[in-house]
């Protein structure tokens, strides 16, 4: 077999955050490959890091009242703890404020101006008085130029779905110090992508022949249909510079300019293979220079392809280095078919998965049978996790070798069968690891994991058939029973090489059980005859499901116990008189239907009485409350004499009161109403 040279990096998680299970089915879904590439005898790498620049890192720190420095070194240790805990095997976790990464930045740069890629332009841009500082959109909010509705940030609104530049807000403030806004110009330095629109064409839609002779597509078929999309719309001059104060690294020969947080984030993944190769001895210039063979591969979520298959191809190319063998694009996580919520607890952080003592292994077979090579989004149902792992890994995967191993261990001091005679089992295990290989190659795991678990379920069908526990009660039956444990546990052995890119750990268990060395894939060509294996000891537990109510609750009071900062609230809106006050009917409403609006992910559609009257009323809550039927019945506040708006889906009569407007707190809360209110009461 043609012996591959593979890179392979995921994405690099902000070091603002804590790592939740949207960033686990990424970094297992790599992983898998990784392994799986490995075990076939490959020379591959895997490379990540923190990305760790840019204002929300600056002012997170700020508000922590640490260096920005302090706070992405403490963010590093957890991600790593995290990773390393659901067996993410990298080969080097990196950091792009590292001295590698300012060089390749540096170097990329330079090379693109070289190349008459760079432009300089004066632009203006909404700039924080208070604070000196220049403001990216997010962090500017105001009233939504098309609707009116007020605290939206500055690129679009979440209650009509408008998208707009920050300067077009009305009565805009600073999401970080309250002040208004000033316009200033300032120079910025832009990467001419429209000068790269024709190698784009063709490299979006083009392949790579790989070193074993396969054409590798750079981009799924989706994937290509949207970037299509974006090169005919006519590819912008992109901004690459940002004005002090920034978190970043410098411009060279620009002063007081930094690099926009997305220049340096991909270089960050030449910049841990580089560390890594400084390390190891690996040439690194084979894997990155402009012909090279070797392959490179970005597994990256949906929303950052933009980067990943336009921005950074074109930069790699153009400052004189290969571009990227393909780019795996996966959909999002849910969790129970809706968006992860802090406020439902579906938010779940590595961290609280693995103190709550649920198995990282359970996670990664479930998210690895969920995915193939699509952009589809998964869902992870905690009641078919558990139905499913409880019966694929533990009914049909684990009991392969707890049925055997007993009667090998007490009647045959351990020993297998010196030869088998009942093949056809065996036989059609082995052969079946061509097509295993096929589907993990392609990304197809959920097939993979398929095809394994119809096999383990021949092999129960052969315990079943056979019935070593009835052959050890029959005289002269011995050949027989050692013969037919033997079958089984080499038949375990084989799912286990099929299943080891997905469960490390338990194989690791598995081999020192059968008393083995390291699995490799190519050991499906053999069996174990005449072997002495160890004690059976149980491999792994089944989940118990008060485990996930478990962590469904510590994902809830993380929620609660986040006080938030002084400097998140909102400022206070100037002083009204009682008359002010009085033109603002507030009405008691009951909820008579609530419901999800087709092609709205941000509003619900309420039918609210009003005693006197039934109002239909839009309201952008759909986040925080994704489960709209459990809302009829209830009271809620509403504005009753807005002035009726006219919105994408219909007409909004009034606008249901919520509380909102601490930055992190996740949402919106709907008020409440003791026992005893009616339905068009006055709320004052
Ligand atoms: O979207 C994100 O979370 C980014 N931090 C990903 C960066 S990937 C790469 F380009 F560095
Ligand atoms: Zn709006």
């Amino acid at each position: 077999m043609t012996k591959r040279k593979i890179l392979v990096t995921s994405a690099l998680p902000y070091a603002n955050g804590a790592i939740h299970l949207g960033h686990m089915v990424e970094h297992i879904q790599t992983d898998v490959w990784v392994r799986f590439q490995k075990m076939r005898g490959h020379d591959c790498h895997y490379v990540c890091a923190d990305d760790t620049h840019g204002s929300p890192i600056m002012l997170a720190a700020e508000k922590q009242g640490i260096t920005p420095e302090a706070l992405i070194a403490r963010v590093k240790d957890e991600h790593l703890a995290d990773f390393t805990g659901f067996h993410i095997g990298y080969d080097n976790y990196y950091s792009t404020n590292s001295p590698e990464n300012k060089t390749y930045a540096e170097t990329v740069y330079k090379a693109l101006r070289a190349d008459g890629k760079i432009s300089s332009r004066t632009i203006e841009q909404l700039y924080d008085p208070e604070k000196q500082m220049f403001l990216p959109d997010r962090f500017v909010k105001g009233e939504c130029p098309k609707c009116g509705a007020k605290d939206q940030y500055g690129d679009n609104c979440e209650v009509c779905g408008a998208t707009y530049s920050p300067t077009e807000l009305k009565n805009p403030y600073s999401a970080v110090s309250g002040a208004t806004p000033v316009l200033r110009t300032s120079e910025h330095y832009f990467f001419k992508l429209g000068d790269c629109a024709d190698f784009l064409k063709a490299w979006t839609a083009g392949s790579t022949l790989r070193a074993d002779g396969v054409a590798q597509p750079h981009l799924q078929a989706e994937s290509l249909n949207k970037m299509n999309e974006w090169i005919e719309g006519g590819l912008q001059d992109w901004d690459i510079s940002r004005d002090a104060p920034y978190f970043g690294f410098e411009i060279p020969d620009a002063p007081g300019k930094y690099f926009y947080v997305w220049l340096d984030a991909p270089i960050g993944y030449m910049a841990s293979f580089r560390n890594l190769c400084d390390r190891t001895g690996i040439d690194f210039d084979e894997y990155f220079k402009a012909d090279s063979s070797a392959e490179l591969y970005h597994f990256i979520g949906k929303d950052i392809l933009y980067f990943h298959a336009l921005f950074w191809p074109a930069m790699l190319k153009y400052a004189g280095y290969r571009a990227p063998t393909g780019v795996f694009a996966h959909g999002f996580l849910t969790v129970d078919g809706q968006k992860m919520s802090k406020s439902r607890g579906t938010f779940i952080t590595a961290k609280s998965y693995l103190e709550c003592g649920l198995n990282p292994e359970w996670m990664r077979y479930y998210i690895a049978a969920k995915l193939n090579a699509r952009i589809e989004d998964i869902d992870l149902s905690l009641d078919d996790f558990v139905a499913r792992v409880n019966s694929d890994l533990v009914g049909k995967f684990v009991n392969i070798a707890s049925r055997a191993a007993g009667f090998i261990a007490k009647r045959f001091g351990g020993k297998l069968a010196d030869g088998i005679s009942d093949l056809e089992l065996l036989a059609h295990l082995q052969a079946e690891a061509v097509n295993i290989a096929a589907a993990f190659e392609a990304r197809e795991y959920a097939k993979a994991l398929r095809d394994v678990m119809a096999l383990a379920d021949l092999v129960n069908a052969y315990v079943d058939a056979n019935k070593p526990w009835e052959l050890a009660r029959q005289e002269g039956q011995d050949g027989r029973l050692q013969e037919v444990c033997s079958v089984l546990i080499n038949a375990f052995r084989l799912l286990t090489i099929y299943l080891k890119p997905v469960l490390p750990k338990l194989a690791e268990g598995v081999e020192a059980f059968l008393n083995l060395e390291k699995l490799q894939w190519s050991d499906s060509e053999t069996l174990l005859l005449g072997h002495v294996i160890n004690p059976y000891q149980h491999l792994m537990q089944r989940i118990d499901p008060v485990l996930i109510e478990k962590l469904i609750e510590a994902n809830k009071q993380s929620m609660e116990q986040q006080a938030p900062a002084a400097a998140q609230y909102e400022p206070l809106a100037d002083t009204i008189t009682i008359d002010d006050f009085a033109k603002v009917d507030l009405r008691i409403g009951k909820v008579l239907d609530c419901k999800f609006i087709e092609g709205s992910d941000k509003l619900l559609q309420f039918t609210v009485d009003l005693g006197f009257e039934t109002r239909n009323i839009f309201s952008g809550i759909r986040k925080a409350y994704g489960e709209p039927e459990k809302l009829i019945g209830r009271n809620v506040v509403v504005v009753a004499n807005l002035a009726p708006r006219k919105m994408r889906f219909g007409v909004s009569a009034g606008m249901i009161v919520c509380g909102s407007g601490i930055e992190d707190s996740q949402g919106l809360f709907l008020l409440d109403a003791d026992e005893g209110v009616l339905p068009g009461m006055r709320v004052g």
